[in-house]
């Protein structure tokens, strides 16, 4: 006889929905704030995000492109580990020397012809490039504007480049604000920015400043550079957590399908003694007895669920898992009663199987303080994959860190096993982040509306959730017509009315 059943099925999040509450004028949802613990630091601080939302640790979901370009719409993205230490460190310190606004620019020298600049402009997809001197002194620029492919191929770039006595350049303009301010003054979309001796540094440009003026909401350490989240694992930490602390890493996550384990204590615990200031995410558990051991041996915040992923096959494989409600349920009861009895509030992260706002805003009412996602940034340009052309449709590459893809890394976190936790598909593209995630943040406010609560620590407070049934799921979605926008006949104009 096994030494404990549980009778009571577990639940998914699809199962619950939320009873809406009063919504007042302090409720609307232009009052609502996101701001949610991700981790406790050692001060007893947290830092908080400014959206509910992390990025999965995963090769095919977070580098640093997609980490910069969530940190600046209030989310992060974990670095994943299934990756030489190198490269991940490198990967880090491109977050940390992300100067919003500076761009490091591709330079031409003035013999380049303006065929050659054809290519490289469709190669590299942008088209403003300095022209520089063998010691890096700027002499002018180049855009698509400044000649025809046609008539100029043979010319030269110094040819046709607008020389640098009739560009706008900021001298020494290192701070954004400057750079703005001569931006605004001059008469161009772009800004070079030289040191002393007149050496190019980096270029501004007009559209990147007023996307930086437009990102309020961006995570950023003491001297305002993007905050680093990075992946680490239970067997080569000793190496690699130095070498991620020397790159500027913020956050350290360690990344393990069962985080149940007396490895990922000592891995919290060694960190902790060599590298108290940097706060450190466990996990995944989903019991409150995990969780009280991962909260004991140190951990700032705890990551929830086991088997409900989008490429995940362990629970098919080991019969290990819950259902991702069930696990929040009983790890965050576990969270309060640690919180009521040492006065330590550990943020909790739901993780797995998270497809949509819907999906996040129950994740969060039923006690979670931020969820994490692979799936669904997978789809974007910022994740590490290239667009493919499948049957017609336009997909990106997804796979689990336990696929046999992600397990050619040897340190990866399914190194131990002989068998695979994870498979390989793919996913259908949604073009760029920020076309998507203000859209699922602002379906999250408007439950919270609804519910009549104006933060998430309200939802968790007041939040009223109901298990429905299957019946009333398949009510809840549209049903008894023929809908437009899914098959041939998607427009009305193709309907004879
Ligand atoms: P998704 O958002 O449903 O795609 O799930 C992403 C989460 O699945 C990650 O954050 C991991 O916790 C988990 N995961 C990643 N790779 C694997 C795998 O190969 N097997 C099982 N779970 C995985």
């Amino acid at each position: 006889m096994a030494g404990n059943i549980e009778w009571q099925p577990s639940r998914t999040l699809t199962e619950f929905r939320l009873l809406p509450g009063l919504t007042t004028p302090a409720t609307s949802i232009d009052s609502i704030s996101l701001t949610t613990p991700l981790v406790r630091t050692a001060n007893g601080g947290t830092v908080n995000l400014r959206a509910p939302i992390l990025a999965a640790a995963m090769q095919a979901v977070s580098g640093s492109s997609m980490a910069i370009q969530l940190a600046k719409q209030g989310g992060a993205a974990m670095i994943f580990c299934s990756q030489s230490i190198e490269s991940q460190a490198a990967m880090v310190d491109r977050i940390k020397s992300y100067k919003a606004g500076f761009v490091e620019p591709r330079t031409l020298s003035p013999g380049t012809t303006i065929r050659e600049v054809e290519i490289l402009r469709r190669e590299a997809g942008f088209s403003t490039f300095p022209v520089i001197d063998s010691e890096g002194r700027l002499l002018g620029l180049i855009t698509r504007r400044d000649y025809s492919s046609l008539a100029h191929g043979d010319l030269t770039v110094a040819e046709r480049m607008i020389p640098r006595d009739q560009l706008d350049v900021g001298v020494d303009a290192t701070d954004l604000e400057r750079a703005n301010a001569l931006l605004i003054n001059g008469h161009r979309a772009v800004l070079p920015i030289v040191d002393l001796e007149d050496r190019l540094l980096s270029l501004v440009f007009r559209k990147d400043i007023e996307d930086h003026l437009d990102n309020p909401d961006q995570i950023v350490d003491q001297d305002k550079r993007l905050i680093a989240t990075a992946a680490v694992n239970t067997h080569d930490y000793r190496d690699r957590v130095p070498a991620l602390v020397e790159a500027g890493v913020d956050i350290l996550g360690i990344d393990s399908s069962d985080g149940f384990s007396s490895y990922q204590r000592d891995t919290i615990e060694w960190i902790r003694s060599q590298y108290p200031e940097i706060p450190v995410i466990g996990g995944n558990v989903i019991t409150g007895a995990g969780f009280e051991y991962l909260a004991d041996a140190g951990a700032g915040a705890i990551k929830v669920g086991m088997g409900g992923g989008s490429i995940c096959i362990t629970q098919e494989q080991k019969g290990t898992g819950r259902g991702l409600a069930s696990a929040i349920i009983g790890v965050v009861a576990a969270r309060d009663r640690y919180a009521a009895r040492t006065g330590t509030y550990i943020p909790v992260i739901a993780d797995g199987g998270i497809v949509n706002s819907k999906d996040v805003v129950i994740a969060l009412a039923l006690g979670a303080d931020t969820v994490m996602m692979g799936r669904y940034f997978a789809r974007m340009d910022e994740s590490p994959t290239t667009k493919l052309q499948i049957n017609g449709r336009t997909m990106k590459a997804y796979w689990g860190e336990g696929s046999a893809r992600a397990r050619e890394w040897s340190t990866a976190r399914y190194r131990h096993a002989a068998f695979l936790e994870g498979v390989e598909g793919f996913v259908e593209y949604a073009g760029k982040l920020r076309d998507n995630l203000p859209q699922l943040l602002s379906k999250i406010k408007a439950a919270m509306a609804s519910c009549g609560c104006a933060s998430i620590s309200e939802l968790h407070d007041r939040a009223e959730l109901e298990l429905v049934s299957d019946l009333s799921i398949r009510e809840g979605k549209v049903h008894d017509i023929w809908q437009f926008g899914g098959g041939e006949r998607d427009s009305l104009s193709n309907w004879s009315v």
